[in-house]
């Protein structure tokens, strides 16, 4: 009697401790005014600092991401390019594609050799992997239009951690360690991320005057202070040493582009994500309205009938984005068509229930005639409810390897995400087609994918991801828990994900993501599963309506961290 008697006392106390307990997280971050939820927890914290300044969400995204192109350099950059979507307190929208560019040099075939095959290193590695950098324009635009803040103030703790340096942390220094080989092959790049050639340590002290000086160009100047000048005439003399095309030209011309976000529903809740150039939005979108036809909740979560089904709906929608997705100012995307429940309803209809297609099975869609046609994510909301969802990435971990001599920061690679040549895969295992070939100045294709949802036409969610072709997939696999399967956010983001791309013709699972009798059933359904992959890294903030209290959950598979008051 006294046992149960204590018993109920200790779930009375815990409950009213901790009323978010979850089966296999821990709680996410309370905040009652503004939060950031960012991959590098200094960056969080500055953004933070910002906020609690009075500067809003805006102002604080540009101080975050010029933070971690300090901060966390192996995808925080201004060397690279990435997408913010925003939704003002007032209701309004907007994204800025600030996406790199194929240099004016560019030409289709460039990764392949005389017979046509293609060249994979060319593409991911070195001074011709580079795209035209699109982060420093993105971010300066966004502060004059959305911003109140001054520039000079957002950019000072990036300027103070790069002139003082921050000690690095024990995954920092091993990530650099890991990469030397690579750095290897160029002195600034080995001058930048090891000590004379011996590699940092623990704890270390890592101090970037160059990278500094570049910021202090940058605060001075602003655009011009990296398009022009200085900073321009390093970029143009390393690609000129290196065999890269960027010219100072290009560097001139290079503009980020406001956009109109692409829009969804799911469930009642609306959805704003990330048009081409990115696949991100639409793609998402598409796998939303298919999985919307199905009592997902019904099913269970993780259990291998539901499992099946996300698999097969991203199968179709990866179809599609192989063919109809790339840079919409180059090519016509169907999108209106691709967004359509009507679209959904048709994909929908050629799922079976209990067995899985073959991608061989599976092509894109048909639209009608007259339709022819290493990255990091920090979601922010300040004290007014203004939010800002950013992705960005130099591509692969630490971009091209390629540090630009005397500006001390790192070039993207990210020309590996066009489709060098129709049908082969690229870094990420993703095909293309013309849609997405080089043409000079043309976006290559993205799967970033900053998203707002909201609920009742209020903010409820701020989220994206890293992780390449599993961003999309994962973001829809975390709406999804929320709002099927009722998850917390922490919770919601720490869950195991699967990923299906239609090729390879695989379904993805991280380890111990599904159990020995889910994989034999999905088995039994026809599917072939990797049981040994990996996921997307999400960070995420959650709004709740009624009170309106900010949970933000950084994804337990990285190290970010959710910075409130
Ligand atoms: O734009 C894209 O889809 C890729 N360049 C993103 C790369 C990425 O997410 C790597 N992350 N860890």
């Amino acid at each position: 009697m006294r046992k149960s008697l204590q018993f109920i006392v200790t779930a009375v106390f815990l409950f009213v401790q901790q009323p978010f307990l979850t089966a296999a997280s821990r709680a996410p971050v309370r905040a009652h005014h503004g939060i950031v939820v960012s991959d590098d927890p200094i960056a969080a914290r500055t953004g933070m600092e910002i906020l609690q300044r009075g500067g809003n969400a805006i102002d604080a995204a540009v101080a975050v991401a010029f933070t971690m192109a300090v901060t966390y350099p192996e995808a925080g950059n201004i060397g690279g390019g990435g997408f913010m979507v925003v939704r003002l307190a007032n209701g309004t929208t907007e994204t800025i594609d600030f996406r790199e560019k194929a240099p004016a040099a560019a030409t289709q075939n460039m990764y392949l050799d005389e017979h046509g095959n293609f060249l994979p290193e060319k593409s991911t590695y070195g001074h011709l992997s580079t795209g035209v950098p699109g982060s420093v324009a993105g971010l300066l635009l966004a502060l004059e239009k959305f911003g109140t803040m001054k520039r000079a103030d957002l950019l000072q703790p990036a300027v103070t951690f790069a002139e003082n340096g921050f000690p690095l942390t024990y995954e920092m220094a091993e990530k650099f360690k890991r990469v030397v080989p690579e750095f290897s092959k160029f002195p600034a790049s080995m001058k930048q991320f090891t000590k004379n050639g011996v590699p940092y340590g623990e704890g270390d002290l890592f101090k970037q005057p160059d990278l500094a000086a570049t910021l202090r160009r940058i605060q001075e100047y602003g655009h011009d202070g990296f398009y022009s000048g200085k900073t321009a005439d390093m970029i143009a003399a390393e690609m000129k040493r290196g065999g890269g095309l960027i010219s100072k030209e290009d560097l001139l011309s290079y503009e980020p582009v406001m956009r109109e976000p692409v829009r969804g529903t799911y469930r009642g809740y609306e959805i704003i994500s990330m048009g081409p150039s990115s696949s991100g939005g639409t793609a998402l979108i598409q796998i939303l309205n298919i999985l919307e036809g199905y009592d997902v909740q019904s099913l269970g979560w993780n259990s291998a009938r539901e499992v099946h089904l996300l698999a097969e709906t991203m199968r179709r929608v990866f179809a599609d984005r192989a063919e109809f997705l790339g840079d919409a100012d180059f090519v016509k995307v169907p999108l209106p068509w691709l967004l359509s429940k009507k679209y959904a309803d048709e994909r929908r209809a050629t799922i079976d229930s209990l067995r899985a297609t073959p991608s061989s099975a599976i092509s894109h869609g048909i639209p009608p005639a007259h339709e022819s046609d290493q990255t990091t994510h920090f979601s922010i909301v300040d004290k007014d409810g203004n939010c800002v969802s950013v992705t960005t990435t130099l591509n692969g971990l630490f971009g091209s390897k390629v540090v630009v001599d005397g500006a001390g920061f790192l070039l993207n690679n990210e020309m590996d995400d066009f489709s060098a040549k129709p049908g082969a895969p690229n870094m990420d295992g993703l095909v293309g087609s013309t849609a997405n070939a080089i043409v000079p100045e043309k976006r290559m294709l993205s799967s970033m994918s900053p998203t707002i949802v909201l609920k009742e036409g209020k903010p409820f969610m701020v989220l994206g991801a890293r992780g390449s072709s599993r961003i999309i997939t994962s973001v829809a696999q975390v709406i999804i828990n929320v709002v099927d399967f009722h998850m917390n956010i922490q919770e919601a983001v720490d869950a195991p994900r699967i990923h299906q791309q239609w090729l390879p013709d695989k379904i993805f699972s991280e380890e111990r993501g599904l159990s020995p009798d889910t994989v034999e059933k999905l088995k039994a359904m026809g599917y072939d599963v990797d049981t040994h992959s990996y996921s997307a890294i999400v960070n995420a903030v959650l709004i709740n309506v009624q009170d309106g209290f900010l949970f933000g959950a950084p994804d337990a598979r990285g190290s970010g961290e959710a910075a409130g008051y």
